[in-house]
């Protein structure tokens, strides 16, 4: 086992996934801004004899990524496998459009996995393996009504990382996508639950196997992924017409965050 960097381990799918990967024999290193929740989990990674290094660090920062993973490997070895999973999103008010909301998601859902490959792929192309993991989304296969920066956001890291994939054949380095639906990662407030809903244990225990397996594409849960593919065979019209109708009532898909920078945290 090696080390895994794994972003957005101080909350919900990243912190589950960081303590299996511990779990499995990996050193991992912890990214995320919110220090105490980084420390408390390395502690309690110890604690299990396992290895944990809690680093804050915003990822949508370029220079902070790289110093982050300097001292990831630095404390921790080589990077083995990266979890780009740090993301989020709110909606897209279409009648209140701006470049900055659009700006702000791009670089949460899509930059800070790019400024994680950067710092680590050219170690694992001198060493000739290494294991690349970025979390994109159901909500990237369609443009969801009110989602137009998330989704937009997650089909453009779904379409960076399949083109690094290829280009990559051959080099030692997988490359895996793992594209979720709704996964509660919260606990409940409401009673009500999000279409095909997961709970968070379940859906991080699907995604370790699937980076365990190396896959190269991992969508789930399939009934969800089956209407998806549906839509995708619908005429635009009906799209529109179907989508139009539920507008407000398709629940986001992804973690909420703020709006623009603008907004806070
Ligand atoms: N939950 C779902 O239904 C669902 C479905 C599909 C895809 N996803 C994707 O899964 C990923 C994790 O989401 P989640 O549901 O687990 O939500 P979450 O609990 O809110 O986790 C988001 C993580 O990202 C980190 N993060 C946010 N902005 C950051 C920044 N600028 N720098 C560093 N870290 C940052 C947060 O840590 P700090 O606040 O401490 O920085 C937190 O650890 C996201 O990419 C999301 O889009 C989620």
């Amino acid at each position: 086992m090696g080390t895994a960097i794994v972003t957005g381990a101080s909350s919900g799918i990243g912190r589950s996934l960081a303590r299996r990967l511990a779990a499995r024999g990996d050193a991992v290193a912890l990214l995320a801004r919110r220090q105490e929740l980084l420390e408390s989990l390395a502690k309690e990674i110890e604690e299990s004899g396992g290895r944990a290094l809690a680093i804050a660090c915003d990822v949508t920062d370029r220079d902070a990524v790289r110093e982050a993973v300097e001292r990831a490997e630095r404390e921790l070895g080589p990077t083995t496998l990266l979890v780009a999973n740090a993301g989020g999103g709110n909606p897209t008010d279409a009648a209140q459009f701006d470049s900055e909301h659009f700006a702000f998601m791009f670089d949460l859902n899509l930059m800070s996995a790019v400024h994680c490959i950067e710092a680590v792929l050219p170690g694992m192309l001198e060493r000739g393996s290494g294991h690349l993991v970025a979390m994109s989304s159901l909500a990237g296969y369609r443009g969801l009504p009110g989602a137009a920066a998330y989704s937009s956001s997650k089909a453009a890291l779904t379409a960076m990382l399949e083109s690094l994939r290829v280009d990559l054949r051959g080099r030692g380095i997988d490359v895996t996508v793992l594209a979720p639906g709704f996964v509660r990662t919260k606990p409940k407030k409401k009673k009500r639950r999000k279409p095909f809903q997961l709970e968070l244990e379940d859906a991080t225990a699907r995604m370790a196997r699937a980076i365990e397996q190396r896959k190269r594409y991992y969508a789930f849960p399939k009934s969800l992924l089956a209407l998806i593919w549906l839509a995708w065979i619908l005429p635009p019209s009906i799209y529109d017409r179907l989508m139009s109708r539920v507008g407000g009532k398709v629940p986001r898909m992804g973690a909420p965050g703020p709006r623009s920078p603008r907004d806070g945290t």
